[in-house]
């Protein structure tokens, strides 16, 4: 069975987008489909994207309530979904306690550091103002904490010669794109398979 899945964004949805091509016609289109794309902020302009590419678009808007009521508003709008696996692609917003412990080991996130060297935002300024030569994406499970959880991945990026923060990004992007899909194709095609390349790896019979 393909897994459901669920994206959470904030904004510009380019993860999000890299991975609904995957579910439609890449290397996740044996392995999910992309069930919804929820954002807590209406101006996101991932928003249209998802549209563009069919995918149901929900908001659950943050601004202008508690987290503990946001908390319960987006664990029901994503529970209507049915989700196996909840996929954060920049999503802005730290999840509250009702949403983690209602998904917990279902909720996956991608941060533009190595979580263990650098938690939070500005992931690529950081790399960019230490001008490291290397850096790493990291794609790991959501708990409580910010950017605290089990790493699933980690791939890394080459800054040699990035000599702007735009260069930066635009390399650490292109390797968040590719690699998402990849490490979530190991993960739901089941943890525990042997294979290295995403390649080798059956999803759905
Ligand atoms: C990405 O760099 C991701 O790692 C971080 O936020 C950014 C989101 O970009 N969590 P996009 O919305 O997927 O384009």
């Amino acid at each position: 069975m393909k897994k459901r899945i669920v994206i959470l964004i904030s904004g510009r949805g380019s993860n999000m987008a890299a991975i609904a091509a995957s579910a439609k016609s890449g290397i996740l289109s044996d392995c999910c489909i992309v069930t919804a794309v929820v954002s807590n902020r209406s101006e996101a302009p991932g928003l249209e994207l998802a549209g563009k590419s069919g995918i149901p678009a929900v908001v659950v808007e943050s601004s202008g309530i508690s987290g503990i009521e946001f908390d319960r508003k987006l664990t029901k709008a994503v529970e209507i979904f049915s989700p196996d696996y909840i996929i954060l692609a920049g999503f802005m917003k730290v999840l509250g306690p009702v949403f983690i412990s209602r998904f917990t080991g279902k909720i996956i996130n991608i941060h533009p550091a190595d979580t263990k060297l650098h938690r939070g935002l500005g992931g690529y300024e950081w790399a960019f103002k230490k001008r490291l030569g290397t850096t790493k994406v990291t794609v790991h499970f959501v708990d409580e904490g910010l950017d605290t959880g089990e790493i699933l991945g980690q791939r890394e990026v080459d800054l040699r010669g990035a000599d702007t923060l735009e260069e930066v990004e635009r390399r650490g992007l292109a390797a968040e794109h590719e690699f998402f899909s990849e490490i979530l194709r190991k993960i739901f095609a089941g943890r525990d398979s042997n294979a290295n390349e995403w390649s080798d790896i059956k999803c759905a019979e």
